[in-house]
């Protein structure tokens, strides 16, 4: 039997460029002869692909904090015994855009619900259940909304809408949970030339994960 897969996610605010770094550890581990899958949250299984149209998109106040935190978390609870631990059980590595530190930053801190709360929530529903490797994506969020806003029209999502000061939080946010957990967590300037960024990331699953 091959031996357990690896999960490794991205976080980051708007427009940090983590699916695009997902993309490219993606092909770096498949030059190493893994198979990969690559996911994403919210979605990562159909389930809670039809569970992320209802958080990302429309106004932002659509929901109160603690019902979109049990949204999100039902969309993880599907993804991860659906799409995840099949596949690590598989032996395959998991590369996932977003996971569970993003509701500790948007609903926990962000939308006000408390980090406490979401631990707890998270705790019921997966236990201590943890990517192996989160790389946080570090950014300037004036940088990040003017990428995201460059996207395709029709693509801005709830989030994106809140003001300024909300994006500055979820930066000191991420960079706060990479400090109190540095054995999962790297944090990795996206400022740069995105071939740049992924020198880092690989640098860093080599060193933790010894692909
Ligand atoms: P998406 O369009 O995928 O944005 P991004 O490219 O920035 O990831 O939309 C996902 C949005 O959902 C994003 O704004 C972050 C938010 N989100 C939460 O608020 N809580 C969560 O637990 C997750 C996974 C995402």
């Amino acid at each position: 039997m091959e031996p357990r897969g690896k999960l490794i996610s991205f976080e980051g605010g708007e427009g940090t460029g983590k699916s695009t770094q997902a993309r490219l550890l993606k092909s770096a581990l498949e030059e190493r002869g893994k198979r990969v899958v690559l996911t994403r949250e919210p979605g990562g299984s159909p389930g809670a692909e039809q569970i992320r149209k209802l958080v990302v998109e429309g106004d932002p106040q659509r929901w109160t904090p603690l019902s979109e935190t049990l949204l999100f978390l039902a969309a993880r609870v599907d993804h991860v015994e659906r799409t995840i631990l099949p596949a690590l059980a598989d032996g395959a590595w998991v590369v996932s855009d977003r996971f569970s530190d993003s509701t500790y930053v948007y609903q926990g801190i962000a939308r006000g619900l408390g980090t406490e709360k979401v631990r707890r929530l998270h705790e019921a529903a997966l236990g201590s259940f943890a990517p192996d490797l989160t790389i946080v994506l570090d950014l300037d969020p004036a940088e990040g909304l003017k990428r995201a806003g460059g996207r395709a029209q029709g693509h801005e999502n709830r989030f994106e809408r809140f003001d300024g000061e909300f994006h500055e939080t979820l930066r000191a946010a991420f960079r706060d949970i990479a400090r109190s957990e540095p054995k999962r967590c790297v944090v990795v300037d996206a400022g740069r030339a995105p071939e740049m960024v992924a020198a880092d990331v690989w640098r860093a699953v080599e060193e933790r994960l010894r692909p």
